[in-house]
């Protein structure tokens, strides 16, 4: 599938079995040196697959294995690739291979969008998540202790490879971590698919790859059209962040890694599907079918109780934001999204009816 964007125009590949097939690999940028970068999860069970893959196109292929977790996407694992790439002495024609979830691709492309002003990288997203939403469209990103993604650079890869196989080792716990951005689409964009998404729940829990192919498909396809439309968030784009403004709230707040972000972002969208209800936007039993929604989906819909202020402390610091006014993303119709400001007092009651009333509650 293509994600269309003038010169910086790239494939999208799903299917199972991608890795270990030639053809995947074939006609991308040529260079002498490949840098794959992973972490300690991944590496043992895919890197020597696409190690073997890659030794046929580029004479060097050098890897790097950083630890896993959201705490890598900082500037000290930044250093380490760009370390890695000088010490190799890699030129700027090196292709970098993010081979992983989501912390993996959008601290490589940050890489390779800096390292000698920006080298071409490859997506080769190893979950759910990743397949369905961060590998496609550019954003790449390191987190900030005071806000998610707060350092980065709208880059694109030059391909995403999206070997459906590689979701079989995924734990349960991920994939319905995965399974929160593809929810996300249908209220956003699909009413469609947002029911075939309810009917095929189970089958998508079970990893069945057919409803799992037809999910990654349908998501970067509605993902495809909202980047070529606004690759660099001037307005439309921002309706990917649906539950994102209370979801990196929730993630920042209790810590990054204790809520996975697409638990923080399934709660969110309950969040913000009462938001839009208050707002009048949407029917109240549009949330009760969100929250029916998410919940089966095996995620959280109880927010942790951070507080009201703690939560508009986190929430200002949010790039949707203007002039101090925190923005979100709400439901404006089935299959329809836009971005707005809500007074103090909703924003109160949606917090107010969906955070534990225990302070402190653990993560999921
Ligand atoms: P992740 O990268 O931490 O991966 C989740 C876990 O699964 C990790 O422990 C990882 O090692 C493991 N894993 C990866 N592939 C596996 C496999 N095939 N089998 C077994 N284990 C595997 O998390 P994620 O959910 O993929 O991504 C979340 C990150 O993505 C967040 O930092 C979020 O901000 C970012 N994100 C970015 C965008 C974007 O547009 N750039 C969009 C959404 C999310
Ligand atoms: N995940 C939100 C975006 O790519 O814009």
């Amino acid at each position: 599938m293509p994600i269309d964007l003038g010169d910086r125009s790239y494939d999208i590949r799903i299917a199972p079995g991608l890795l270990g097939q030639a053809q995947t690999w074939a006609g991308l940028p040529r260079a002498s040196t490949a840098l794959i970068v992973t972490n300690d999860v991944v590496a043992p069970l895919y890197l020597a697959r696409l190690r073997a893959q890659l030794s046929g196109v580029y004479a060097r292929v050098e890897s790097l294995v950083l630890p896993d977790g959201e705490a890598q996407k900082s500037w000290d694992s930044l250093d380490r690739i760009i370390d890695h790439l000088l010490a190799a002495t890699a030129d700027r024609k090196t292709v970098l291979f993010a081979l992983g979830g989501g912390v993996i691709g959008d601290l490589t492309g940050f890489a390779a969008a800096i390292y000698m002003r920006g080298v071409p990288f490859v997506q080769v997203p190893t979950t759910l998540l990743a397949q369905v939403d961060s590998s496609v469209g550019g954003k790449t990103a390191i987190n900030h202790p005071r806000g998610k993604n707060m350092v980065g650079a709208f880059y694109q890869p030059v391909r995403v490879v999206a070997d459906l196989d590689t979701l079989d080792t995924l734990p349960d716990r991920e994939l319905s971590a995965g399974l929160a951005e593809v929810i996300k689409y249908g209220p956003i964009a699909d009413a469609a698919f947002l029911d075939w998404i309810e009917q095929n729940l189970p089958a998508l829990l079970a990893r069945d790859k057919t409803a799992l192919a037809y999910a990654v498909q349908r998501s970067c396809e509605i993902k495809a059209w909202v980047v070529g439309q606004d690759e660099r968030e001037s307005g439309l784009r921002a309706i990917l962040n649906f539950g994102h403004t209370f979801g990196h709230a929730i993630e920042t707040g209790m810590g990054y890694g204790n809520w996975l972000h697409g638990e923080a972002v399934g709660c969110g969208m309950v969040l913000a599907s009462d938001l839009s209800a208050r707002l009048g936007l949407v029917p109240t039993d549009f949330v009760d079918r969100m929250k029916r929604l998410v919940r089966a989906a095996g995620l959280p819909v109880v927010a942790p109780a951070l507080g009201l202020d703690r939560y508009l402390e986190l929430m200002q610091i949010d790039k949707k934001n203007e002039g101090g006014d925190i923005r979100f993303v709400v439901i404006e119709g089935l299959g329809q999204a836009g971005v707005r400001s809500a007074p103090t007092e909703l924003v109160a009651e949606v917090l107010a009816t969906h955070c534990d009333p225990v302070a402190g509650a653990p993560a999921p």
